[in-house]
């Protein structure tokens, strides 16, 4: 199935702006950020306009009506990962949520599952961004836990062939991304999950690019954890979602500590609250919450399975493109299998950064440069990539542009060459 992508992109006001002297706006960096449909636009304006006031602590009719809209979210949101409203927490970004993991899994008490000491292992992969790699890397350090990696194939996929030597009976953890932010492979995750848990290590999923593509069920996946940001959902820039299994939630000690969060408190000592409110200390970002819920609204209603052929369609026409012109190297899988439309490529002799201008003064948005996983790129070889990213309002015509903005930029750099 085709989207209308007409009629979505009249949903989302920044497509009625032009841009670099009245061009049409190619966005292509949704794996960067995604633009927001006004109805999250109107939904964080009404929160401010009518129904503003602190969650979870008044007794008037704002305090209400606000409670009613951030609690609303959650279910929404919980709905629309298969979740109960209790297994859902938010924070201020996917990255907060990662952070959080690591902080408390390295606080946590000797004889709780969590408890990290010297010689225990953290796995993770090569393709991990740095909001999934740095937190763990640092736990590492903290508890002398050993960091351990799955390194990827030629093809940009995960290798799993030695599982067995990354996963071991001294595994605690193993963190993981679901969709590489700049290879777009999906991540194989039953024989993780099985192994994982087989040990007794917990599953934590990173699912930044994945959720705002396609359809996520965290009980059929299997894991224990998942996080993702809101604003690369269509939603706003300030909210995160970290999802637990409720028990493994509850055994987790707090994040932050302050009100909202605590079952009572003396002047030397404070009990928590059950979650999702022991991790979710001070007023949050509450009107973020409720567009949170309605980009979830808007997403739901197109169809996650439409929206994901959709960019099934997209990428793979970007990729026979791509393959048709000379001196372009593509990073990760080639296939539509476990691929996701988020596609990093190198043009033979022309800077990334040159390329992404040359593309901008086209009208065309896309990211240039080591796409904040580092490790990744070292292992590719190159010091930078360019990476299109596409969603629901990206249309063939797009990728057209952008195939021919990148023999353009051969053809103008060829000339210093
Ligand atoms: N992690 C985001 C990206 O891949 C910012 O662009």
């Amino acid at each position: 199935m085709t989207l209308d992508t007409v009629r979505i992109r009249k949903d989302f006001p920044i497509f009625e702006r032009t841009v670099r002297d009245g061009k049409k706006l190619i966005y292509l960096d949704s794996g960067a950020t995604s633009q927001k449909p006004i109805s999250v636009i109107d939904a964080e304006m009404d929160f401010y306009r009518f129904h503003n006031a602190a969650v979870h602590r008044g007794a008037h009719q704002l305090a209400e009506e606000a409670t009613d809209a951030y609690e609303g979210a959650r279910s929404l949101v919980a709905a629309f990962i298969g979740a109960s409203d209790d297994e859902v927490v938010f924070t201020k970004s996917a990255t907060e949520s990662l952070n959080l993991l690591a902080y408390v899994i390295g606080n946590a008490e000797r004889g709780s599952r969590y408890f990290l000491q010297p010689g225990d292992e953290v796995v993770v992969t090569e393709m991990e961004h740095h909001a999934n790699l740095i937190p763990w890397q640092q736990l590492c350090k903290r508890t002398g836990a050993i960091l351990k990696w799955f390194s990827i194939d030629a093809e940009g996929r995960l290798d799993l062939s030695a599982i067995e030597s990354v996963i071991t009976s001294k595994t605690k953890v193993v963190a993981l991304t679901h969709q590489s932010n700049v290879l777009g492979t999906v991540n194989p995750l039953s024989a993780v999950v099985e192994l994982a848990h087989s040990v007794g290590a917990v599953v934590i999923l990173d699912a930044c690019q994945s959720i705002p593509h396609m359809a996520m069920d965290v009980v059929q996946l299997g894991i224990d954890f998942l996080a993702f940001s809101a604003h690369k959902a269509l939603g706003p820039t300030g909210v995160g979602v970290l999802w637990g299994r409720s028990e493994l939630l509850e055994e987790l000690p707090p994040f932050l500590y302050g009100g909202s969060m605590i079952e009572s408190v003396t002047m030397t000592d404070a009990t928590w609250a059950p979650a999702p409110r022991k991790f979710e200390a001070g007023v949050p970002n509450m009107a973020q919450v409720v567009g949170l819920g309605a980009a979830v609204n808007y997403l739901s209603g197109i169809g996650m399975q439409a929206i994901h052929d959709h960019e099934v369609m997209l990428t793979m026409h970007l990729i026979s493109g791509l393959q048709k012109i000379s001196d372009v190297r593509i990073f990760g899988p080639t296939t539509n299998i476990m691929r996701g439309g988020t596609v990093s490529f190198a043009c033979e002799g022309i800077h990334p950064h040159d390329l992404g201008q040359f593309l901008d003064s086209q009208g065309i948005a896309v990211r240039t440069g080591h796409h904040c996983a580092w490790p990744l790129n070292r292992k590719l070889g190159v010091a930078a990539t360019t990476r299109a990213s596409v969603y629901l309002y990206n249309d063939m015509s797009d990728i057209d542009a952008l195939l021919s903005g990148i023999v353009g930029a051969q053809s103008y750099f060829s000339r210093f060459s």
